[in-house]
């Protein structure tokens, strides 16, 4: 992949929350659970870092310490999915205001396990949450942010499933059954079809090289390198 160098800045061009163009990167990551995102996200912190970028990895929910304790909650008590939909947004915009839009401001890359699309995906396709509701939350609390890049890991949800089953305890959303998570992956379809250019669909069934070049194809292909 044709390097960013330390000298060379990314193009700055980017829209703040408030519309003020800020330096740095947002890039997001998403896909069904055990579709590998956690290890490529670790894999590019770690390569962008090498080549002297200032780097924020950060996850959603969570992210900051209030946002993190939102997350408990989320994960692992039960709730019906207006109190899950507000807590994500809730612990999104802290999140947002002390951890991203800083990182953004100063330049930074902010690699994201997972963002808007989840919850578009989990609580609107998977749990049927009114999708009017979530586009009425995305506007309020983001005030027109967005990633400059969604990696989608796609994969079909049997293989998700058998990779889970091998790794580890489900929580809350990974107890789901198959039907679920074959509407989280069409509500991650729909959301790409609303902004293809912002995501790029990467087959997750393949091996981790295949997944990774994958990504060195999406970032090549970005006008901001
Ligand atoms: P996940 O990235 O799977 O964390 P980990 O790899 O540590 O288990 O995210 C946790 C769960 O949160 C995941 O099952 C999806 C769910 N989730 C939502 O339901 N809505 C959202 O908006 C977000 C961000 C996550």
């Amino acid at each position: 992949m044709s390097a960013p160098g330390r000298s060379q800045a990314l193009n700055p061009g980017a829209r703040s929350a408030q519309g003020r163009p800020t330096p740095g990167r947002f890039i997001s990551f998403e896909g069904i659970d055990g579709a590998g995102k956690s290890t490529h996200i670790a894999a590019l912190q770690g390569w962008l870092r090498a080549r002297g970028h200032d780097v924020l990895l950060t996850r959603e929910p969570g992210g900051s310490p209030l946002a993190e304790q939102l997350r408990e909650l989320v994960l692992h008590r039960p709730m019906d999915a207006l109190s899950e939909t507000l807590l994500i947004f809730a612990a999104r915009r802290d999140h947002l205001q002390t951890c991203i839009e800083p990182a953004l401001a100063r330049g930074a890359i902010v690699l994201c396990d997972r963002f808007t699309d989840a919850t578009f995906a989990y609580q609107g396709a998977g749990r049927g949450f009114d999708l009017h509701v979530l586009q009425q939350l995305e506007t309020w609390v983001q005030q027109g942010r967005q990633p400059d890049l969604t990696l989608w890991f796609d994969l079909p949800p049997a293989q998700a499933a058998e990779r889970r089953a091998a790794v580890r305890a489900p929580d809350r959303f990974e107890r789901q059954d198959l039907d679920f998570f074959t509407r989280v992956r069409d509500g991650y379809a729909q959301r790409m079809q609303q902004a293809p250019q912002r995501f790029a669909r990467l087959d997750a069934s393949t091996d981790r090289d295949g997944v990774w070049a994958q990504i060195e194809q999406a970032l090549e292909q970005r006008p901001w390198w």
